[in-house]
């Protein structure tokens, strides 16, 4: 930890994956724990922040001194983040937030019929929240940072995302189904902007947070 660096400061996290409803029972969903992104929090907040933590369907408990805003679907999650960003210094989009969501909602559970093939399932986007945030800022200066979540090739996709999604910093990490999803480490290449490459080896997700926090804190206004 770097001290209360960040005193002072109003930082928005979103962790976990999101749920899109498909009836009342059923939804489509991502491997997303919630761990990374409550790492993040934890140490924005012990480093005197205050915090805004928009969880999508995390069991993990509460961290200590954080603002706990709990959402189901990216929509809604969209709302919650769009909402705290106002008067925000930084947003760190930690959350697996599903780019598509069923075109309809059945209010009943969807039935299978005797003989027939099921509906092909028909898909939406839903709003892109990271770069919404990166091209609309709410407050000059906000810094805007997301993660990019990859099986294959997975710096030159992250360095084609940092420029898609417009924001300052991409945290550029490799998945699978049981990599990094759930797991109490993490590894990555922190992408900036201005060009800068920053790798974090193998280690707790705290450690990566920390480092976030700190690419961060260099680009508040004013900072060098
Ligand atoms: O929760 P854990 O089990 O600890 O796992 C951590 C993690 C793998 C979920 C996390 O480290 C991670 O990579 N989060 C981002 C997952 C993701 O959605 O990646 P993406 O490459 O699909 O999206 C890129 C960025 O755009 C992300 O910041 C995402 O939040 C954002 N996004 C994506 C789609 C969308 N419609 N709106 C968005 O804002």
């Amino acid at each position: 930890g770097a001290g209360p660096d960040l005193a002072g400061r109003h930082v928005v996290v979103s962790a976990g994956g999101t749920r899109e409803p498909l009836d009342p029972v059923r939804f489509l969903g991502n491997r997303s724990s919630g761990k990374q992104g409550y790492a993040l929090a934890r140490t924005a907040a012990a480093r005197g922040a205050r915090v805004t933590l928009v969880s999508a369907n995390s069991a993990l408990p509460k961290p200590a001194g954080v603002d706990l805003v709990h959402v189901g679907s990216a929509r809604e999650l969209h709302e919650a983040v769009t909402e705290a960003a106002a008067d925000a210094d930084a947003v760190v989009m930690a959350a697996a937030v599903a780019d598509f969501r069923p075109a309809s909602y059945a209010g009943g559970k969807i039935k299978k019929k005797d003989g027939q093939d099921p509906e092909p399932l028909a898909l939406v986007r839903n709003p892109d929240i990271l770069a919404g945030l990166s091209a609309d800022r709410p407050r000059a200066g906000q810094v805007v940072a997301g993660f990019a979540a990859e099986t294959d090739d997975v710096l030159a996709h992250g360095r084609a995302k940092l420029a898609a999604k417009g924001c300052d910093l991409l945290v550029v990490n490799e998945v699978g189904e049981s990599k990094t999803f759930g797991a109490e480490e993490n590894e990555a290449v922190v992408l900036g902007a201005d060009g800068s490459e920053t790798a974090v080896p193998h280690g707790p997700k705290e450690a990566l947070a920390e480092t976030v926090w700190d690419l961060i804190a260099q680009r508040f206004p004013g900072q060098g």
